[in-house]
């Protein structure tokens, strides 16, 4: 049986990517504040900020496979903090990396198609990424280091949304919760994105360590909408009046950091490595309302215990 070792494991890929991986593999799930309890998996708590943390937890379980999940994801926070932000999400990925190889395991590491300047559509895997904010820089130079230490990892940029374990919210959560409540909202309409239920990419990412990938893929949805019209097509699958979604521009909002403008990535090198075409927009927006019918999200949540900080 394959040992796969999640770090992130409470956040909103992590959490989905252990509940899943646990019926086919043997699974340790880390996280750090958050206290988790997997089925069926191992879990472990450490600060990976530290050096000394990530050599001890991938030595004492020397894992076949590691995915790398965890990061700074809040795009303002980073802007505000940028010492944290590389600390998070160059410094650990290039430990994660390291210690990983030397350990004699393989390494996913998830990165975002923010590394792109959005100036454009169709970015493929050999474009020059030229990142825009604190977030997406940080983001660059983890995948630059995670590269320079193991060029057999394999890199995802990806964009996503799904049920969180956390209270933190998905985009989608986040518009459906408004929706739900008759509260009014914002959907960007000149930010163009191609998201993927993070459901489908956890199937992609099983199916990804079956196969020879190296390096970097973009692994992002068919359709490229705003988000917007990811809102209003969302209102349209839960059957809630989509008035609620006000359309705005991103420039009206004020944001700490600048966001790119189109982040539609090419999935040719994916789509032709596992002969498959990428979920649609609508597939993945159906069952992301099926897994609502059956009760997912609170089973997703009832494996997360209270907040504190005891992390070591
Ligand atoms: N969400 C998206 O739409 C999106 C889009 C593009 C790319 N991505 C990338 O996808 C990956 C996963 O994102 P996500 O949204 O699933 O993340 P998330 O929900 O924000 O969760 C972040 C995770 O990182 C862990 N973490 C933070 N600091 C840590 C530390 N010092 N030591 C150990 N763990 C730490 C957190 O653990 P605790 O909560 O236990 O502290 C949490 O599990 C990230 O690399 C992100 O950049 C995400």
């Amino acid at each position: 049986m394959t040992k796969l070792l999640v770090t992130g494991a409470s956040g909103l890929l992590g959490s989905n990517l252990v509940f899943e991986a646990t019926r086919q593999q043997e699974v340790i799930a880390l996280s750090h504040t958050h206290p988790v309890r997997f089925e069926g998996a191992e879990v472990v708590r450490a600060d990976l900020s530290l050096a000394e943390n990530v050599m001890r937890v991938i030595r004492q379980f020397s894992p076949d496979w590691v995915v790398h999940c965890a990061a700074e994801t809040n795009v303002d926070r980073c802007e505000m903090d940028p010492e944290r932000a590389f600390l998070l999400n160059r410094d650990i990925p290039r430990w994660v990396a390291q210690a990983t190889r030397v350990s004699g395991g393989r390494m996913i590491h998830i990165s975002t198609d923010a590394v792109f300047d959005g100036s454009r559509s169709g970015y493929q895997e050999e474009d020059v990424p030229q990142p825009i904010n604190v977030y997406s820089r940080s983001k660059l130079e983890g995948e630059l280091a995670v590269r320079e230490e193991d060029p057999r990892a394999m890199i995802l940029r990806t964009n996503f949304f799904g049920w969180s374990a956390l209270d933190k919210m998905s985009l989608a959560e986040w518009f459906l919760a408004h929706l739900e409540e008759g509260r009014s909202c914002r959907g960007f309409t000149d930010v163009f994105v191609k998201l993927l239920l993070v459901n489908d990419l956890v199937q992609l990412l099983l199916r990804m360590m079956e196969s020879e990938c190296e390096g970097i893929y973009h692994v992002v949805g068919r359709d490229c909408v705003s988000k917007y019209d990811f809102g209003v097509r969302l209102a349209q699958v839960f059957q809630l009046d989509e008035k609620w979604i006000l359309p705005v521009k991103v420039d009206q909002l004020g944001l700490i950091a600048p966001r790119a403008r189109n982040l539609c990535l090419d999935t040719s090198k994916i789509s032709n490595m596992l002969d498959m075409e990428m979920p649609s927009l609508e597939e993945g927006l159906r069952r992301f309302y099926e897994l609502k019918q059956r009760g997912y999200p609170e089973r997703l949540k009832s494996l997360i215990g209270e907040q504190n900080n005891e992390g070591n």
